[in-house]
């Protein structure tokens, strides 16, 4: 399905990235497996070419602006084009709103965030003179709310963000830009055994990065190996209450009443805070 293209996979030394370098280097992809975690990376690139397939190993981490695109020119240099970036590389930490850190709060934008946008913007700008490419950013479904875990989920919400307006950037070029929302059982997502083999998961991201894929992009796909759906469009609801101003008592009267039915469950549990207080 990716013969001959030529596709950067970061965080790819293990969990899900792993899981992908190997299925698309077995669909004929040339392969950069990037990971901070230079032993991981360098034993799945082994491993691509032991079965004969083909990749490179960078040790790069995505979090450095200068590795960043140091990832994306080891692609070009090796395999001639970039056609595909797989923005997958991420940390998580779980913890209540309260007692975030301010360590752990550059620790996850610096990968999470600028990470994605080092290696985004370096793959989009060779995408962008080349005319073509798929530029994939892993989210995660909790980027809608998921408690004890803000920081992990505000920088996913981040990638949401992107994916939605690189898209729009990219369209007049020809480069497609989508986010994919998995669940897997790694190293991540701990021992929760109703989680996907990375494998599987896998499947669904060489076919976004094929050329089969050419009519998407914009789009949130989630997949946990046995369900695949599509994120709806976020948007304000209508009817809007409309004046030429508005006091604070008219926005009071506005939101409790005329706006009260169109209040939103929030999370992915979807809890009910209207009655909070
Ligand atoms: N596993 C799940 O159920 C799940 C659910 C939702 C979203 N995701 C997302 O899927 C992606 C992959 O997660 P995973 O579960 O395979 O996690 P994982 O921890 O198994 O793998 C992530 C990899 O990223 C690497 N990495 C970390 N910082 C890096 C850096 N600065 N530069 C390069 N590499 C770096 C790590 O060394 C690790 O090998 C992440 O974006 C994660 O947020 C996973």
């Amino acid at each position: 399905m990716l013969e001959g293209k030529s596709i950067v996979i970061t965080g790819s030394g293990r969990g899900l990235g792993r899981a992908t370098a190997i299925a698309a280097a077995r669909a004929g992809a040339n392969v950069v497996v990037n990971d901070v975690d230079g032993a991981e990376a360098r034993s799945v690139a082994q491993q691509i070419i032991d079965e004969g397939g083909s990749a490179v190993a960078s040790t790069h981490s995505v979090a450095d602006p200068d590795q960043a695109k140091a990832i994306i020119d080891l692609c070009v240099g090796t395999f001639g084009r970039i056609d595909g970036l797989v923005n997958n590389a991420a940390l998580v930490v779980n913890v209540s709103a309260w007692q975030t850190t301010a360590a752990d709060i550059d620790r996850l934008v610096d990968v999470n965030v600028k990470g994605l946008f080092y290696c985004g913007v370096a793959a989009l700008s060779a995408m962008h003179l080349q005319k073509s490419g798929v530029v994939l950013n892993i989210t995660s479904r909790s980027h809608i709310g998921w408690p004890e875990a803000s920081l992990y989920t505000a920088t996913k919400g981040a990638v949401v963000s992107a994916t939605y307006s690189w898209a729009l950037d990219m369209a007049p070029f020809g480069v497609r830009v989508l986010a994919l929302a998995p669940t897997a059982q790694t190293r991540m997502s701990g021992e929760r055994t109703s989680d996907s083999d990375p494998a599987d998961i896998a499947q669904v991201i060489l076919y976004l990065l094929s050329d089969r894929a050419s009519a998407l992009s914009g789009q949130i796909v989630r997949f946990s190996g046995d369900k695949l759906s599509l994120l709806s469009r976020p948007t304000y609801d209508d009817p809007a209450v409309v004046r030429e101003h508005f006091t604070p008592e008219q926005i009071a009267d506005a939101l409790e009443n005329d706006l009260a039915a169109q209040r939103v469950l929030i999370g992915v549990g979807s809890a009910d805070l209207s009655t909070i207080g």
